[in-house]
């Protein structure tokens, strides 16, 4: 972490921990769960940005300089997202879930740690496409505000359209993707239609309670930077959260097994991640 002396390690590991105590204790931001190897990267990054050479000068600039620690808090944050991304986990919820709402008069979906909203956007097209748009409230929630502000805007770079055309047409989509964006000036906006089931809310998994009864959870991307019992807190608020005969979806690098909660989940398709709440 010093960037002139060699690092002792445990000592670094304290300064990273006092710099998220701090950060906790001013801004209410809890990351002192995270898995420890993911910060230490996005501090280290955030070091040479500020130049500094350690956590501990980092923290004296966040605790003073508002706008530092917010700059600090979009590093922290990692707001990667896609439309359709991982399009086989879309193409799952078509042919194994969709069945399911079908046989329900009403349906909610929360997209937890949502981002900037591909992912909603994403499910508001397959459930326009599979008829049951109508019948189903969408729920994205995040941390970050900034990224909330730009998914309540349903605007999306242009650049990124060729790939989320891709992914589209590899989940199973069937039409044009083109149909569900307007372009102008360098920037795709969503057609509303599509927004008008998604309420977008701030949400933090840390600290926040359970708020609503899902028939679906996707939580993707998000618990890889948790520690253990972080994760184990958050799959408990899924747990309260979910209907019994709920899915649950998780990334493709996540899993609910060695979780407290397992056993109560039956795992309803291996490869791409879905459990279903079973008591
Ligand atoms: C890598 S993105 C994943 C986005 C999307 N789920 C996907 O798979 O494409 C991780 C998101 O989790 C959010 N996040 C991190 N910690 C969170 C927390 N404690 N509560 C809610 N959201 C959180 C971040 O702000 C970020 O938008």
């Amino acid at each position: 972490m010093n960037l002139h002396n060699p690092v002792d390690p445990e000592l670094e590991k304290l300064e990273i921990s006092l710099l998220l105590e701090g950060i906790f204790r001013q801004y209410g931001y809890d990351f002192r769960n995270y898995a420890y190897t993911s910060v230490k990267r996005r501090v280290t990054h955030r070091l040479q940005l500020e130049g500094f050479d350690t956590a501990t000068r980092l923290l004296d600039g966040v605790l003073h300089d508002p706008e530092m620690f917010h700059r600090l808090l979009g590093d922290l944050v990692i707001p990667v997202t896609e439309m359709f991304r991982d399009p086989e986990t879309f193409q799952a919820f078509r042919d194994g879930i969709v069945p399911e709402l079908r046989k329900l008069p009403y349906a909610r979906i929360w997209h937890a740690g949502c981002s900037t909203g591909e992912e909603p956007y994403s499910m508001a097209i397959l459930l326009e496409e599979e008829g049951l748009l109508d019948k189903t409230r969408i729920y994205g929630t995040d941390i970050s505000e900034g990224a909330l502000e730009q998914a309540k805007d349903g605007v999306m770079p242009l650049e990124r359209m060729q790939l989320y055309t891709q992914n589209y047409q590899a989940s199973g989509g069937k039409r044009a993707f083109s149909e569900y964006y307007v372009s102008d000036h360098g920037l795709v906006l969503m057609k509303p239609f599509l927004r008008k089931n998604i309420v977008f809310a701030r949400h933090n998994l840390v600290t926040d309670r359970s708020f609503n009864e899902f028939q679906v959870i996707f939580c993707r991307n998000v618990m890889i930077y948790f520690d253990t019992v972080l994760r184990e807190h958050v799959h408990r608020l899924f747990y309260e959260s979910l209907a019994v005969g709920g899915f649950l979806v998780l990334g493709n690098k996540e899993s609910i097994s060695f979780t407290p909660m397992a056993e109560r989940y039956e795992v309803f398709d291996d490869a791409n991640r879905i459990y279903r709440k079973v008591v």
